[in-house]
């Protein structure tokens, strides 16, 4: 694929992307990444976001999102960019889509302390510290959680 000449857009995901996306999560999340039974839900459950960044036909990022209408809530629920696509504006595309998509006046997400370049992202995009998780994530450490009140 050629960087280049080459913008992204961003599209619907269907269990189609299962494959691409397996590939996806293991390079984003390693040990935290989701099993393939949770990957093929987050594709098909009725009523959840799945938004994809294509560049010619294929997967280079996705977004999921999860809105809890009774609370005023949407959750991203995951996020992710394959490396060789990152720092082109393609996360926070991803990001600005899924918080449109699910329509909610608040937006939360949570993340790794130490994952400074997404904290970087979301308080761009004007998340904020609300709570903190203690050892939340596989190996122990504490999940910062963010929100982004939505104007
Ligand atoms: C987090 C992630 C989705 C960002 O995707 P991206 O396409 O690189 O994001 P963008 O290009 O839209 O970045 C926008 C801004 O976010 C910040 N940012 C993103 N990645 C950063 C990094 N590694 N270091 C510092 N700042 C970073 C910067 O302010 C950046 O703007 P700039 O490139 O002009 O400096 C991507 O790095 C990724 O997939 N990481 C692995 C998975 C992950 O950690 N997901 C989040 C889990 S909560």
């Amino acid at each position: 694929m050629d960087k280049s000449s080459s913008p992204f857009k961003i599209e619907a995901a269907s269990w189609r992307d299962v494959g691409e996306l397996r590939t996806l999560e293991q390079e984003c999340f390693g040990q935290d990444a989701w099993p393939f039974i949770e990957l093929l839900a987050a594709l098909t459950f009725p009523g959840l976001v799945r938004l994809k960044a294509v560049v010619d036909g294929h997967l280079v990022g996705f977004v999921g999102g999860d809105a809890e209408r009774e609370n005023n809530l949407g959750w991203i629920t995951t996020i992710g960019v394959f490396a060789a696509w990152r720092r082109q504006g393609i996360g926070s595309s991803l990001l600005n889509a899924a918080e449109v998509a699910m329509n909610q006046p608040k937006v939360r997400l949570c993340v790794r302390k130490s994952n400074a370049g997404a904290v970087d992202l979301y308080l761009r995009e004007g998340y904020k510290p609300v709570d903190l998780w203690k050892s939340y994530y596989v190996g122990g450490e504490d999940a910062l959680v963010m929100e982004k009140v939505r104007d």
